[in-house]
C-alpha cells in the first residue's frame, strides 16, 4: 500500500474519483430547470418526504451521463497525461466508459442515500447535514466502482479527507454563482 498523504496517492485518487466529483458538482445545474420529476414522486414516509425534492430524476440521469462523459474524456487524455514524469511507478486506474457511468451514477446513489437519511433525521431539504452532505456521493461512487476495478484502501481515506474540504469549497463558488441556493 502506498503512503496516504502523499501527490502520489493524490494523483491515483483524483484520476479516479473525478467522474463522481464532476456528477454531483454539475447536478445542481437541472435545478435551473422549472419543470422537474422528484424521484419520490412526492411521497412520504413517516410523515417526512422519502428524499424530498431536490432528487430528481433529471440530476440522477444527467448526473450518470456526465460521469461517463469525464470517464471517456479521462480514458482517451490518459496517453497524453504526464504520469511518467513520476518518480515512483504509479498505479492509476483504467478509466471507461463503463467506469465513468458507475463512478456517476454511484455519486447520485449516495447523495439520494444521503437524503433518504436527512430526512429521517428531519432535517430539511437544502439544511445542512455535516458530513453526509460532503461524503454520502463520495461513499456511493466508491461502493459502485469497487464492482468495476480494485480499489486501494489509502485512496478511500486520502478521498474522504480531500472530499471534505473540496465539496465545501466547491459549492461555496456554486452559490455565489448563483448555481446552488444554498453555500453548502
Ligand atoms: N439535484 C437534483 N437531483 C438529484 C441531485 C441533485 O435535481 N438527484 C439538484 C437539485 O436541484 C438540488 C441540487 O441539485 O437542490 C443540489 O443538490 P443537494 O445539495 O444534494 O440537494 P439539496 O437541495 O441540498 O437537498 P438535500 O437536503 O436533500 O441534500
Ligand atoms: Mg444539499
Amino acid at each position: 500500500m502506498t503512503e496516504i498523504f502523499s501527490i502520489y496517492t493524490l494523483v491515483e485518487a483524483l484520476y479516479l474519483i473525478l467522474p463522481a466529483y464532476s456528477a454531483n458538482g454539475l447536478a445542481p445545474l437541472v435545478g435551473l430547470r422549472k419543470k422537474l420529476h422528484p424521484i419520490d414522486g412526492g411521497r412520504r414516509f413517516k410523515g417526512e418526504p422519502l428524499f424530498g425534492p431536490g432528487k430528481t430524476w433529471e440530476g440522477l440521469i444527467f448526473g450518470t451521463i456526465v460521469g461517463g462523459l469525464i470517464g471517456m474524456i479521462e480514458m482517451l487524455a490518459y496517453p497524453y497525461l504526464p504520469f511518467s514524469i513520476s518518480p515512483v511507478p504509479l498505479n492509476i486506474v483504467p478509466m471507461s466508459l463503463a467506469l465513468g457511468l458507475s463512478l456517476g451514477l454511484g455519486a447520485m446513489c449516495g447523495d439520494l442515500a444521503g437524503s433518504f437519511i436527512k430526512r429521517r433525521l428531519k432535517i430539511p431539504r437544502g439544511r445542512p447535514a455535516p458530513i453526509l452532505d460532503q461524503e454520502d456521493f463520495l461513499a456511493g461512487a466508491l461502493a459502485l466502482s469497487m464492482l468495476l476495478v480494485p480499489l486501494e484502501a489509502s485512496w478511500v481515506v486520502l478521498l474522504a479527507f480531500v472530499t471534505f474540504v473540496v465539496h465545501i469549497i466547491a459549492n461555496m463558488i456554486g452559490y455565489v454563482l448563483k448555481i446552488k441556493k444554498q453555500p453548502w
